[in-house]
């Protein structure tokens, strides 16, 4: 027996990805390791998104290195963003990283670590032209939880200005319905109950290959026997279509819950990210969101101090957030990627200019998020019971006290509930509620008898 442990940074697709390295790995006899210092094995698996989550893949392989030092037969890859990113370079930057694992070369993981291990040479593997046979079958079946994620394609093919991701994940490939039905038939089997579709534009889902549309593809997955719940992330403004929409109201195991990155709220800037949207056209499909589906939760990704914007642009991208009233906002600094375009764009927004915008932006953020939280108590609402809470929650505003469960609203809010007297409640299942308090980061809640 052998130990592996995997360190994620960055999106659901790097962990999605994290979890096929356990399943790759199992049948050469790894185990997963409760910390690096106990494994034979570590794989970072990095994200390029921004120069932070770059630094801090390099930070934690360096503290691996005395680890190496102690013990010559400790390996170390390297997998993800930056390892596509930067390839090779990697090895002469770290000389203690055996080796390298670009976004398309995950299945060769089992031959990867077999060279690396048996004959002690290490790999640069970041051939991008193979593509991904990601239907194949494992032996080993998933960790099951309640909550799942399968992957429905995978590159991007838009070109925002900003983004890494066309260069480090390739261009956009989809798989083919049946491959994804299958696999969250698979799931549904071994008791996960709310899946997520990954794709980092799922709305063109299909289209390149000729498959069926992305609604319809919604509705062969609801269809499945056993499922509770369906999500999907991440929607693009310009490809939101009215039957996409119109699937909210249509398909009842379809959350009311919507992320659609907004960037900006400037058109402008819009424009020079190569979004192909505008402000009104944003506007004008969260209208129409609302008007079929009124409940529905909308969150949204924001980058402050792109290349030229100015403060007039900021005062629109604040009123958007205003006009909206988004329930979650993910708000980044922009950050010069290399290869990415806008990393040669001209006017450049200082770092302190660049710090107190996110942090004006996120206070208004907070104030919504809070008025939003206050609003939610006493109302009724469902509950997919992910796990009993292991604290118990007194003194952190639980006045009723007792052992509590957790799980997560429609619109993806973390509730801690408390069993009606008499009920039973158990993981897996979903339960109505009434919220009674609102906590910084969740909500207390007692089941309705
Ligand atoms: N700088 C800052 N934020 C970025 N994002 C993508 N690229 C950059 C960048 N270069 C943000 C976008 C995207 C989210 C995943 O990360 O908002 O939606
Ligand atoms: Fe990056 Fe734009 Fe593709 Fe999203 S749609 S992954 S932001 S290039």
């Amino acid at each position: 027996m052998k130990f592996l442990y995997v360190f994620t940074i960055g999106c659901q697709m790097n962990t999605y990805d994290s979890d096929l390295f356990y399943r790759l790995l199992a049948p050469m006899g790894y185990v997963p390791a409760d910390s690096p210092e106990t494994a034979d094995l570590v794989i970072a698996n990095t994200c390029a998104i921004r120069a932070k989550a770059e630094d801090k893949a390099f930070s934690f392989i360096g503290r691996l290195q005395t680890i190496k030092a102690q013990r010559p037969d400790f390996h170390i890859g390297m997998a993800g963003c930056v390892a596509q990113q930067e390839g090779a370079k990697i090895l002469a930057r770290a000389p203690y990283v055996d080796f390298i694992l670009g976004t398309h070369a995950i299945w060769r993981l089992p031959e990867i670590v077999e060279t690396v291990v048996r004959e002690g040479r290490r790999v640069v593997d970041v051939d991008m032209n193979e593509a991904l046979p990601e239907a194949r079958e494992l032996t080993e079946r998933p960790a099951s939880g309640v909550s799942d994620f399968v992957t429905i394609m995978r590159g991007c093919d838009n070109f925002c200005t900003y983004c890494v991701v066309p260069y480090v994940r390739g261009r956009e490939m989809s798989r083919p319905p049946e491959a994804i039905v299958e696999e969250v038939r698979r799931k549904v089997a071994a008791g996960v109950r709310e899946i997520t579709l990954l794709g980092q534009n799922v709305n063109s889902y299909g289209q390149k290959e000729g498959l069926p549309d992305f609604p319809e593809l919604l509705r062969r997955v609801a269809d499945v026997e056993g499922l509770l719940r369906l999500r999907f992330a991440t929607s693009h403004p310009k490809d939101l279509s009215d039957d996409l929409i119109r699937a909210f109201s249509e398909i009842p195991q379809l959350c009311h819950h919507l992320h659609l990155p907004v960037q900006s709220g400037s058109t402008a800037v819009l424009a020079r990210m190569n979004r192909k949207y505008s402000r009104e056209h944003y506007l004008e499909r969260i209208a129409r969101l609302r008007e079929v589906c009124p409940d529905i939760h909308l969150g949204t990704d924001i980058i402050v101090g792109f290349p030229g914007e100015t403060p007039k642009d900021f005062e629109e991208t604040l009123s958007l957030v205003e006009t909206i009233r988004y329930d979650g906002v993910f708000a980044f600094a922009y950050s010069d990627r290399p290869n990415a375009k806008a990393a040669g764009f001209s006017d450049k927004v200082p770092e302190k200019e660049k710090r107190s915008r996110l942090a004006t932006l996120l206070e208004l953020q907070n104030g919504i998020t809070r008025e939003k939280n206050e609003a939610c108590v006493g109302r009724v609402t469902d509950v997919l019971v992910e796990g009993k809470n292991p604290r118990r929650m007194e003194g952190r505003g639980d006045t009723a006290g007792g052992d509590r469960f957790t799980g997560r609203t429609q619109g993806n809010r973390v509730v801690h509930v408390l069993p009606a007297k008499g009920r039973e409640i158990s993981v897996g299942l979903c339960v109505e509620v009434r919220i009674d308090r609102a906590l910084g980061h969740s909500l207390l809640a007692t089941q309705v008898a």
